[in-house]
């Protein structure tokens, strides 16, 4: 995710565009850059890799690049590391033509060989370098013809800003399903990734809809279609305060993250499915490779560790690779026996924890391969790996993760589907319905997000409370895991996650009269083992909260209140049962008064031991 910002008017454009890039830094802070164009014919175009300050300094506050007419960006890396070149703007080699981009273009590989067999150079490893050529080449003297077509060549996800040298009065920008909006003052015309960006400067915006084209001036703006008809677009006004409006009207970072889970979603599963086959080019491995593969050694910390635990489940189960989950914390200092044919996974949000990384070190240290399933690229953990499945998540602003999670469950989807089809244990029919169910999780996740009023009602019974369960078997002892650490980190609730079966075995001991008690039952082979442990716990005093899939009604005998979650695989279920779990534990701390975005005691990325 990465923040853009336009200006044209009759203000220098460059302290406008640095301001408002201020307020986008949440989404994406590692370089920033800024296009002006000069007034005599020239673009100027300043970037840098590191956070906006910089960019603030070398152009003291805007001053070195005087002009009314601007695009600029701050970036959150998918492709190509954080470096000079790689930051935004991107521009065509005459630099006649600048553009600065928010998403993924899906099939930049194909266009910029298509370019390059025409004799363009690239100079960065980025994808969106691809549209500034590609604007180049249909560039004829009608910029808005050349900017349509691209988008009919592009796919993915897109906000962009455009310059064209020849045409210093107008900046062109356009969307599909990267946010983009419009605004304009008595003093010029705005594009911006959100609202903070321009909310110092106007109140009254207009949402840019997908593959829509818009063509600004100093004092007007036009929207049109990809097929360049023009189209008209009622105003929105916001009333929305400053802190707000950079949550996106959010009340808090981590619910806005949870809502962007279906884009996480999206964007880190679809680039990676080509003509209905799994491909994960960042693999680097080849069939012969993965067939060699004797077991896998995933090692992780928190949220990512209960990801790996699910890890383990749908590997196994579909790979039929034996898997080992380690905390990372444990792995580095246990002299880990790593046969041959090992592959270790290591995963990790920020990819600064200190102790994946020393667990990834240990691994190389052995001569054995390591992949990192990452979201922030050219991290320590990102740059060590020796190769990188990243998780397109964008900046995790919240402490607790949630959308970052959810990424992490797709990456492992993802290796053990391929895994499996390619290890010859997952025949035609199945391999189509399991690509077919992970499409749908995206949807499936938005209606459960859509669910959380019955949720919050829910969570605004046990903000007393004193003590939680968490329990499952198999992949629900995983959710649980999740579900636990996500209640007990923000609301300062004491929980546990227990597999199941497990309880008898003394914990039992502690349940009480109305002892909440979360079942998670996903898994068709085990709802009724799962139903026996909930009837114990009820006999004993609990409430039980179930959740579970819309078939299981059998539960209902057993459950005090129940949530279903759509029909998916059943190893896919975890994405969509933690959405209310996620739910629960945000609204017990929001109803405790609790500082949902940064708990006590906690901090984003545990770079010490
Ligand atoms: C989860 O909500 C916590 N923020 C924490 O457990 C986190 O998952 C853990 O510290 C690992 O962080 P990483 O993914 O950045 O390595």
């Amino acid at each position: 995710m990465c923040g853009i910002v336009g200006y044209i008017g009759t203000k220098q454009a460059a302290p406008i565009i640095l301001d408002g890039l201020s307020k986008l830094e949440y989404r994406g802070y590692d370089s920033a850059g800024m296009a002006v164009y000069d007034g005599v014919g020239k673009i100027n175009i300043t970037k840098s890799v590191g956070r906006l300050k910089i960019l603030e300094n070398i152009t003291r506050d805007g001053e070195t690049m005087p002009g009314v007419c601007g695009i600029g960006h701050t970036r959150w890396a998918t492709h190509g590391v954080p470096s000079d070149t790689n930051a935004h703007p991107h521009f065509n080699e005459a630099e006649t033509i600048t553009v600065v981009h928010n998403g993924i273009i899906e099939n930049y590989l194909q266009l910029r060989k298509m370019l390059t067999d025409r004799g363009y150079h690239f100079v960065s490893e980025t994808d969106t370098e691809v549209l500034a050529h590609l604007l180049d080449y249909y560039y004829k003297g009608n910029p808005l013809e050349a900017v349509t077509k691209v988008l009919h060549r592009v796919e993915g996800s897109y906000a962009l800003g455009i310059l064209f040298a020849d045409c210093p009065d107008q900046i062109f920008a356009a969307r599909k399903d990267s946010p983009l909006i419009a605004g304009q003052n008595e003093d010029g015309c705005f594009i911006a990734s959100d609202v903070p960006a321009i909310l110092k400067y106007t109140r009254k915006v207009y949402y840019v809809d997908n593959q829509e084209v818009v063509r600004l001036r100093a004092d007007h703006m036009h929207f049109y279609t990809v097929d360049e008809e023009e189209t008209t677009k009622e105003p929105v006004f916001i009333d929305w305060d400053a802190s707000a409006a950079e949550k996106a009207g959010y009340e808090h970072f981590m619910l806005k993250e949870m809502y962007e889970q279906p884009k996480t979603v999206t964007d880190t599963l679809l680039p990676r499915i080509k003509d209905n086959d799994i491909v994960i080019e960042e693999l680097n491995m080849t069939d012969e490779e993965i067939c060699g593969v004797s077991k896998i050694h995933i090692v992780a910390c928190g949220s990512a560790y209960h990801a790996g635990v699910t890890g383990k489940y749908v590997i196994e189960g579909l790979a039929r690779i034996p898997v080992e989950v380690d905390l990372a914390s444990e792995f580095r200092y246990r002299d880990p026996i790593l046969e041959e044919g090992a592959m270790v996974v290591v995963i990790s949000q920020s990819g600064e924890t200190a102790d994946t990384l020393a667990a990834l070190r240990e691994s190389k240290k052995r001569g054995f391969q390591v992949l990192g399933i990452v979201n922030v690229v050219g991290s320590s953990i990102a740059r060590e790996a020796d190769n990188v499945m990243y998780t397109w998540a964008g900046p995790e602003i919240a402490v607790a993760t949630t959308k970052a999670y959810s990424a992490q469950l797709i990456a492992l989807y993802l290796l053990a589907v391929k895994f499996g089809r390619v290890r010859g244990k997952i025949e035609d029919m199945t391999y189509a319905s399991l690509l077919g169910d992970l499409r749908c999780l995206p949807d499936q996740i938005e209606l459960l997000l859509n669910n959380k009023n019955k949720i919050q009602r829910f969570a605004n019974r046990y903000i007393g409370a004193k003590d939680v369960f968490f329990i499952g078997r198999g992949i629900d002892y995983a959710i649980s895991l999740e579900g636990s650490l996500k209640l007990k980190e923000i609301s300062y609730i004491h929980s546990e996650a227990y597999a199941a079966g497990e309880l008898k075995h003394g914990t039992i001991s502690l349940i009480e009269e109305g002892t909440l008690v979360a079942a998670v039952s996903t898994q068709p082979a085990l709802y009724a083992k799962t139903i026996s442990n909930m009837v114990e716990v009820k006999a004993r005093g609990a409430f039980v909260l179930a959740v579970t899939c819309e078939e299981n009604k059998e539960i209902e005998k057993a459950a005090d209140y129940v949530i279903y979650i759509p029909e998916t695989n059943p190893y896919f279920a975890n994405s969509l049962a933690i959405i209310p779990l996620q739910l629960f534990g945000y609204y017990v701390a929001v109803g405790k008064g609790c500082d949902v975005d940064k708990p006590r005691n906690l901090a984003k990325s545990v770079t010490v031991e």
